[in-house]
């Protein structure tokens, strides 16, 4: 199992393929915030991609168009409910300074 790891603070946890970024935080007992409740439809969710990015399931067009309000928006973004592990591990720093959406 693939384990993801959660910046700053370190945390992390080993996930079946396929889980998201978002519950891998859960897992890890991480304070992902997920106002929409990982539907897509808000940015809170937005981490940046240090290691694995392309292991990860493609972002679908809704997310490319979502992660566009997202601040700090980089080429390493993804929204955490969205983003599915694959077979490597993965690095996700969750931006601090959030400002709500
Ligand atoms: S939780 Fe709202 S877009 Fe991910």
């Amino acid at each position: 199992m693939p384990r993801v790891t959660f910046l700053p603070g370190g945390e992390s946890a080993d996930v079946a393929t396929g889980t998201t970024l978002l519950d891998a935080a859960e897992a890890a007992g991480v304070e992902l915030p997920h106002n929409c409740g990982g539907v897509c439809a808000c940015v809170t969710c937005h981490v940046w991609v240090e290691r694995g990015l392309d292991s990860l399931s493609p972002p679908a067009e809704r997310e490319d168009d979502k992660l566009d309000e997202a601040v700090g928006l980089a080429s390493r973004s993804r929204l955490g409910c969205q983003a599915r592990v694959g077979d490597a591990a993965v690095v996700a720093r969750i931006p601090g300074n959030r400002i709500a959406s």
